[in-house]
């Protein structure tokens, strides 16, 4: 593992020697960010020595590297999923990488059902915190030093700091913020009203299918996060209803532009 996380980060200095020290994943609800992006080069992954290829539809892969405004970034477009069939190290390979290639601070979207009875659908979720429930760890295996502490420390797995700067971002242009814990599952069925309950009950406000994964393997490897999800559905009693991957989009959609706003300047202040 470690020869080929360390084979892909010199593939890609090699290639493009990129100085970014923030990652994005554009999950759903971030791809209009793209736009946002001064691309110096792009990189498809199958071009990537070692990369997974993502196979979801609504999830393009490819890495880009260039800047919004003066910060250097390099973007995940498509990121992997554990319910595509690849296991939780190879879902955090890209964030191995970027670890390699001196990532500080990693910011991820994410589209959720919502939990907590509050939220409506379209609302836009600030992650503080996250309950692990893929039944499974990214960390499982022989701990290698060079990459982490055996026993890594999760007390603030979301940056507190970056979680303020993004509610006085949002403060400031009038956009509503939520702010919540994170349940992260393995997908790929949505859940039963029994198991929206479930999540409610063990302190969840949102329920999805990605995020954890890499945010695991970040404070690991000591990057700082910051994550951001869109209600898309409500997983509430009483307001669940038939859902579906193309109405997900469909809502992701809706607030993508406030959601690109709140990011693209968060990253200006990094
Ligand atoms: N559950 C799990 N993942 C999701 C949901 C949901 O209700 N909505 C969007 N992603």
């Amino acid at each position: 593992m470690l020869k080929e996380i360390k084979e892909t980060a010199s593939f890609l200095r090699k290639h493009y020697s990129p100085a970014a020290e923030t990652a994005i994943v554009l999950g759903t609800g971030l791809g209009g960010l793209v736009k946002e992006i001064d691309i110096q080069a792009t990189i498809a992954y199958q071009e990537i020595p070692n990369f997974p290829v993502s196979t979801v539809e609504g999830h393009e892969g490819r890495l880009i590297f260039g800047k919004i405004g003066d910060t250097e970034i390099i973007a995940m477009q498509g990121r992997f999923h554990y319910y595509e069939g690849y296991s939780l190290q190879q879902v955090t390979f890209p964030i191995r990488v970027m670890q390699f290639l001196g990532i500080k601070t990693l910011i991820v979207s994410n589209a959720s059902g919502g939990l907590n009875p509050d939220y409506k659908v379209g609302d836009i979720m600030v992650i503080t915190d996250h309950i692990n429930m893929f039944g499974d760890n990214p960390l499982i295996g022989r701990n290698l030093e060079e990459l982490g502490p055996r026993f890594p420390d999760m007390s603030e797995p979301y940056s507190k700091d970056l979680t303020e700067k993004a509610f006085s971002i949002a403060d400031k242009h009038g956009i509503t913020l939520r702010k919540g814990v994170y349940v992260g599952t393995s997908g790929p069925t949505f859940e039963t009203p029994a198991e929206y309950k479930f999540f409610r009950i063990i302190g969840g406000d949102a329920v999805g299918m990605s995020t954890v994964p890499e945010v695991i393997v970040a404070c690991h490897a000591g990057i700082t996060c910051f994550g951001i999800s869109i209600i898309t559905d409500s997983g509430v009693p009483g307001q669940i209803v038939e859902i579906s991957h193309e109405e997900v989009q469909k809502v992701a959609a809706e607030a993508e532009p406030n959601m690109t706003k709140i990011i693209k300047e968060l990253i200006t202040t990094l």
